[in-house]
């Protein structure tokens, strides 16, 4: 398996571009009250290059604010620690998608975990769809960050799941042939993203460097983050 984790990343290099203002997708409601004291209401979650683009990507593209409850946060940060804990964080892989981590893999969860697992299975996959066994654990330290990367089409199919423990953080999404595309993505501590077709295919992801994280704007500050991430097989 820690095979598969290293080659589920295809590497790219960082596109520049000049940040342009957020537009909002039209999606839903209610607000997501932060650990960086930032609000955002859901339907500001995902902003990008353009209105249309955003638009295109609805659907693609999902944050859920609020998708775990502070119990279940603390339950999973239970039953993660203790194995994390006693990894070291790697920096210095120059070649890595990821920079400042420690990760691992989990298949069998206590009553209040395998009940977020399912609500999240139930809400990213289609019923049936076969998922990569063991769910994917990746905790960045507080310098850590995920370098613009696709996951690999060999291994992982067409939807990933993640949720976000201990930080708000961005995840930016850029067109790998159209690197002038992008979306940024807030994503709150609790919350679950999902990315799905091509948003996952034809555009790289990554998480931002505490340093260059903003959204819209402001300042994200970012801490460590555990993401706990499922995964689809390919068909
Ligand atoms: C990865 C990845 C995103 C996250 O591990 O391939 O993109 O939310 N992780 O940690
Ligand atoms: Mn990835």
């Amino acid at each position: 398996m820690r095979l598969l984790i290293t080659v589920a990343r295809r590497i790219h290099k960082r596109h520049l571009y000049t940040p342009t203002s957020c537009l909002s997708s039209a999606a839903s409601c209610s607000g997501a009250a932060t650990n960086s004291g930032l609000q955002f209401r859901d339907d500001q979650l995902v902003c990008g290059s353009t209105g249309e683009l955003v638009q295109r990507l609805r659907g693609q593209v999902e944050v859920r604010t609020e998708f775990i409850s502070q119990e279940e946060e603390g339950a999973l940060m239970k039953e993660l620690e203790p194995g994390l804990r006693k990894k070291r964080y790697e920096f210095d892989h120059w070649d890595d998608a990821i920079h400042g981590y420690r990760e691992t893999e989990r298949a069998q969860w206590g009553a209040v975990c395998e009940g977020v697992m399912d609500r999240l299975r139930a809400v990213a996959f289609s019923e049936g769809s076969p998922l990569l066994g063991p769910v994917h654990v990746l905790d960045l330290d507080k310098a850590g960050y995920i370098k613009p990367h696709i996951d690999s089409v060999k291994f992982c199919g067409s939807t990933i799941a993640g949720l976000s423990l201990l930080s708000d953080s961005v995840m930016r999404l850029v067109r790998e042939d159209e690197p002038a595309e992008w979306l940024n993505l807030f994503l709150p501590r609790r919350s679950l993203y999902i990315l799905r077709d091509q948003a996952r295919y034809k555009f790289t992801h990554e998480i931002l460097k505490d340093d260059e994280s903003l959204f819209s704007g402001q300042r994200v500050p970012r801490h460590r983050r555990i993401s706990v991430i499922c995964r689809n097989l390919p068909v």
